[in-house]
C-alpha cells in the first residue's frame, strides 16, 4: 500500500496531518511483531544505502536507525563527527555534498543547530530523516511516543498528556507538542517559568508551574531530560531543589490517574527529574518500550521516505526491492 505520508524528507512532525500520522504508526506496528520473532531480517530495503550522519552524542537514537535500516535490508555506514571540532554551514553543506556524490538512499541527520537538517536537505537529492536538530524537532522520537501511548492506551485521542520538565531546550516536547495535538490528545507543559516555551499557549497546550497540579489526573506523565549541554547559565539554582519541586517520584505520581504511564526519552538523570524507583517500576514506566517502538517507527519512516524517493524517481518501488 502506497504511504500516505508522500514526502521524501521527514523533517519535523509540525506539518504532518493526523491521517499520515495514523498510516506511519500502523506501518511501525506491523514491524514490532518482526522485531520481536527470531528472525528480524527482511529486503524492504535490500541494495539502498542508508548513512547515519551524527554530529551530536547519541545511543539509543543512533543504533535504533542503524538497526532499522540492517533489518529492512539496507546497508548502514555511521558518521560520528564529533561535535565540537566541525564548523558549520560550510562544512555542513560540503560534507552534504560529499556524502550525495556517493548515492547514498537515505541520509540519517542529527545536528546541534535548529534548522540545520532542513539546510542540508535542500542540497542533496537523497531522503533525509531528521534525528534531532537543536531545540527543534525530534520526529521518530515523536511518532515512538506516540506508538507506545496508543498501543498502551489504545488510542490518542482525549487523553491527558503532561510533557514535564526542561522543556524550553527540548526537541522532544517540540515534536511531541506538535503530534500529540493534532492526533486529538490534551497536552499539558508543566516546567519551572525558566524551563518554560514563552507563548506555549499558541501551541495548543496549557501551561502549569507546578508538577502535581500540572499532572493532576493525567494519563500519561512524560518526564524530559534537564539538558545542561544547552544552558548557559542559571536555569535552576539546584539540582536538589529542582528534584524537590519537579522530581518525580511517587508521592507526586499519585496526582496523576491511577493507570497512569511514566515516559522519559532517554537518557536519564536518576534523582533529578526522575526517582529511580519510579524509572525501573514496570507497571507504571514503559521507559523500554518506547526504545522498543524506536526501532519498529524508524523502520516504518525509512521505508516510506525510500518509497516516496522511488517514486520521484519514477522507479517502480516493486522492481527497485
Ligand atoms: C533526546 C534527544 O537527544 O533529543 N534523546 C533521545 O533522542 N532519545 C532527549 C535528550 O537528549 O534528553
Amino acid at each position: 500500500m502506497t504511504p500516505v505520508f508522500a514526502q521524501r524528507h521527514l523533517l519535523g512532525t509540525r506539518s504532518l496531518t493526523a491521517p499520515e500520522i495514523t498510516d506511519l504508526l500502523d506501518r511501525a506496528d506491523r514491524y514490532v511483531a518482526v522485531n520481536r520473532s527470531a528472525n528480524k531480517k527482511l529486503d524492504v530495503l535490500a541494495g539502498r544505502t542508508v548513512v547515519n550522519l551524527f554530529y551530536e552524542n547519541s545511543t539509543r537514537t543512533r543504533t535504533s536507525f542503524e538497526l532499522a535500516a540492517k533489518r529492512l535490508g539496507a546497508d548502514v555506514v555511521n558518521m560520528q563527527t564529533g561535535a565540537s571540532s566541525v564548523a558549520k554551514g560550510e562544512t555542513l553543506i560540503d560534507t552534504a555534498a560529499t556524502l550525495n556524490a556517493m548515492h547514498p538512499d537515505v541520509l540519517v541527520v542529527r545536528h546541534h543547530d535548529s534548522g540545520a537538517v532542513s539546510l542540508l536537505s535542500q542540497k542533496v537529492n537523497c531522503a533525509v530523516v531528521n534525528a534531532g536538530d537543536g531545540k527543534h524537532e525530534h520526529p521518530t522520537q515523536g511518532l515512538l511516543d506516540a506508538l507506545t501511548i496508543r498501543r498502551r492506551k489504545g488510542r490518542l485521542e482525549g487523553l491527558k498528556i503532561a510533557i514535564c520538565g526542561d522543556v524550553v531546550h527540548s526537541r522532544v516536547a517540540r515534536s511531541d507538542i506538535h503530534l500529540l495535538t493534532t492526533m486529538g490528545a490534551e497536552v499539558r507543559l508543566v516546567a519551572p517559568r525558566t524551563l518554560c516555551i514563552s507563548g506555549a499557549e499558541s501551541m495548543g497546550v496549557s501551561v502549569f508551574h507546578d508538577l502535581k497540579k500540572g499532572i493532576a489526573d493525567c494519563d500519561i506523565v512524560m518526564m524530559l531530560r534537564i539538558q545542561n549541554e544547552r544552558m548557559s547559565g542559571g536555569f535552576i539554582p539546584s539540582t536538589r531543589e529542582y528534584f524537590r519541586f519537579f522530581g518525580l517520584d511517587r508521592e507526586k505520581l499519585a496526582c496523576a490517574k491511577p493507570d497512569a504511564l511514566v515516559m522519559h526519552p532517554g537518557p536519564m538523570n536518576r534523582g533529578v527529574e526522575i526517582d529511580s524507583d519510579i524509572a525501573d517500576d514496570v507497571e507504571r514506566s514503559v521507559i523500554r518500550e518506547q526504545v522498543e517502538m524506536g526501532v519498529a517507527v524508524r523502520m516504518a519512516v525509512l521505508e516510506t521516505v525510500t518509497r516516496n524517493l522511488a517514486q520521484e524517481r519514477g522507479e517502480p518501488w516493486e522492481k527497485t526491492k
